[in-house]
């Protein structure tokens, strides 16, 4: 059968599919799959049967089409045409393709739709048109569409919608507005949308909301609001959105929260108001949200927060508070979140936390409270938080840490404790930590560590004292820690290490003793994977020929070099060295102790 480019629309449709094998068009092969017998596909696109359905597939995406393609097959499901060049729809251009379902115009340059250019596609469930550049759409716009399921207009250029351009849509389920202009919405747009499940209508320039906008959208699951304009939340917006469950009106300017703005939102388990302007919480907030589980408030100009104002969330797990204002933490200010696991307060102006600031969080895991100069912390604040596992304190300004400070934390796994300004930590400092796992104290002003400091701490694997000014270590401070696995004693002055100071640590396998003031070193404990060396002023006698020996039989444990791990793109290659570089005596300054000869230590 011969096939001519102009007769293909016609003879796709005349002959019968079973008849017809690949033809040439233009001289090019038509991709048809090999195992079909079918109509015939433009040449342009490629056609395939859906394995399981037999659905017909047509594939036209990214072929720089300014014009349809000719000759779709009647019986086509899906078709895709995104990423191409057209500029408009032919009125009736798709009429004789009853059966589509899935229709993909993302992604061209179409700058307004026919009133006709859907005309026939009454089974269409699924429209894609955005990213292009529609300015509006006249209502009935859709008025052929009417299965339509999801629909699918963000990333254009739509200023307003016309009242109506929705209606006769019951089935739609999905509709996104997403990345246009919309300043205002009209009263009644969604009218008659009964089975909308998701609306998106986030990155417009909406900065009012009307009473009724959301009347009728009895079934609507999720909402997005975020990253508009919206200045306030007024009561009375939401209420008939009972069955929403999750909404975003992040990156707003709301300043503020009318009471009650979100009264009989039982359904609502996820709101996130993160990234406003929000000053204070009025008194009753959060009433009736049952079914919250998470509430995100970080981002805003909160500057107290009344005692139990987040009373009623019994559900709540997540209360983000970080990055805002709050100056302190009064008696029961989270009373009533029994169920919180998550509460994140960094990064806030907190100076102090009374005691029983915490009270009633009984399953809270996770409190982070970094990035506040509280300057003191009094030994009540954490008590009764027994199944807290990690506690963030960076950057914290705490200067010492008294006795018992952490007392009543018997299930803490990770502490953090970096940058926090702290100079010093007594016997009892950290008494209570029974499972402790991991403790990091970088980058702190400590200058010597009390003996009996670790005590208790036989969970211990992880310890990071890196960055401090330690000068000497007590010879039994690391006995208590018989699980521990990584030590960081990088970046301190010590000088001489006390003998057996790793001698109990069977656990150890990773020692850094980078950039300290030692002289000498006895490889020690058995078991080591890595150990780091460089940095120090090795004085390269006798007593260092252990650890030549060491280093030379063990070149994986005492590297010369490591090539830096490539984390993101612009990762520079480089190497981190772990020379053993000899300050003394005068005849191998500068060597490395590796490249000592042996008649050097002949004498030994
Ligand atoms: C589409 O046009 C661009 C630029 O003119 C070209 O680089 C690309 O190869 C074309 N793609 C196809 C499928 O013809
Ligand atoms: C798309 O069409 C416009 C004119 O309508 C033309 O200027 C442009 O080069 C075309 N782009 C491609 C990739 O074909
Ligand atoms: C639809 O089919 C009719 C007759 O079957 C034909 O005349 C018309 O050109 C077809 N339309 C398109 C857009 O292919
Ligand atoms: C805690 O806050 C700090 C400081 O802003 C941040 O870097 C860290 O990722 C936070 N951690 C958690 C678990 O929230
Ligand atoms: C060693 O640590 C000190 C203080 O932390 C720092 O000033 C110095 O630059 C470090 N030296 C090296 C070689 O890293
Ligand atoms: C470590 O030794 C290598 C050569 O093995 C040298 O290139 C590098 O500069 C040395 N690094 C330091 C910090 O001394
Ligand atoms: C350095 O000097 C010492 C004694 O002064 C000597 O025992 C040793 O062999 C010398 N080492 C080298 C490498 O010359």
């Amino acid at each position: 059968m011969a096939c001519s480019e102009g007769g293909l629309a016609l003879v796709a449709l005349l002959v019968s599919w079973a008849a017809l094998g690949p033809c040439g068009l233009g001289g090019a092969e038509p991709r048809v799959l090999a195992d079909t017998e079918g109509p015939q596909c433009p040449a342009i696109c490629i056609c395939s049967y859906e394995d399981d359905t037999g659905e017909l597939n047509v594939f036209c995406s990214s072929r720089n089409l300014t014009h349809l393609p000719i000759g779709i097959p009647d019986g086509t499901r899906a078709l895709w045409l995104d990423g191409n060049n057209l500029s408009s729809i032919p009125p009736a251009a798709f009429q004789n393709l009853s059966n589509l379902d899935f229709l993909n115009l993302q992604g061209n340059r179409l700058s307004g739709l026919e009133p006709q250019a859907l005309l026939g596609l009454q089974n269409l469930y699924h429209l894609h048109l955005e990213r292009n550049q529609l300015r509006s759409l006249a209502a009935g716009s859709f008025a052929h569409t009417r299965s339509l399921a999801s629909l699918s207009l963000g990333n254009n250029l739509l200023g307003r919608l016309e009242e109506g351009l929705f209606q006769g849509l019951p089935h739609l389920w999905d509709l996104n507005l997403g990345w246009n202009s919309l300043v205002v919405l009209p009263d009644k747009v969604f009218q008659g949308l009964g089975s909308l499940r998701e609306l998106v209508l986030a990155g417009n320039k909406l900065a009012y909301l009307q009473p009724a906008l959301f009347c009728g959208l009895g079934e609507l699951r999720e909402l997005d609001l975020s990253r508009n304009a919206l200045r306030s939340i007024k009561a009375s917006v939401f209420v008939q959105l009972p069955r929403l469950q999750k909404l975003h009106l992040d990156r707003n300017l709301i300043t503020a929260l009318a009471p009650g703005a979100f009264l009989g939102m039982r359904a609502l388990r996820w709101l996130d108001l993160s990234h406003n302007r929000v000053a204070s919480l009025p008194e009753d907030a959060f009433p009736g949200l049952l079914g919250l589980h998470v509430l995100r408030l970080a981002h805003n100009a909160i500057g107290s927060l009344r005692p139990r104002s987040f009373k009623d969330l019994h559900f709540l797990e997540e209360l983000q508070l970080g990055h805002n204002r709050i100056r302190q933490l009064a008696e029961k200010t989270f009373e009533g979140l029994g169920q919180l696991e998550v509460l994140t307060l960094n990064d806030n102006q907190i100076q102090e936390v009374k005691a029983g600031a915490f009270l009633g969080l009984f399953n809270v895991a996770v409190v982070n409270l970094s990035g506040n100069c509280l300057q003191t912390l009094s030994g009540q604040v954490f008590r009764g938080l027994a199944t807290l596992h990690s506690l963030h304190l960076e950057g914290s300004c705490l200067g010492r840490l008294g006795p018992q400070t952490f007392a009543g934390l018997s299930g803490l796994r990770r502490l953090f404790l970096k940058h926090s300004g702290i100079s010093s930590l007594e016997e009892q400092s950290l008494g209570g930590l029974h499972s402790l796992q991991e403790l990091d104290l970088t980058s702190n002003q400590l200058s010597h560590l009390p003996r009996g400091l670790f005590q208790g701490l036989s969970q211990l694997e992880y310890l990071l004292l890196s960055g401090n000014q330690l000068s000497a270590l007590p010879a039994d401070l690391l006995r208590p820690l018989q699980r521990a696995f990584w030590l960081d004693l990088s970046h301190n002055r010590l000088e001489v290490l006390p003998e057996g100071l790793f001698s109990t640590l069977g656990q150890l396998r990773y020692l850094s003793l980078r950039n300290n003031s030692l002289q000498t070193f006895l490889p020690q404990p058995p078991g080591l994977e890595r150990l780091w060396l460089e940095g120090n002023p090795w004085d390269c006698r006798c007593p260092l020929r252990a650890l030549r020996d060491f280093a030379l039989q063990n070149p994986s444990v005492v590297p010369r070099s490591v090539q830096a791990v490539c984390e993101g793109d612009d990762c520079q290659p480089g190497y981190t060295y772990n020379n053993i570089t000899c300050a003394s005596p005068a005849n191998v300054s500068g060597l490395d102790l590796r490249d000592v000869g042996e008649d050097h230590f002949a004498h030994c």
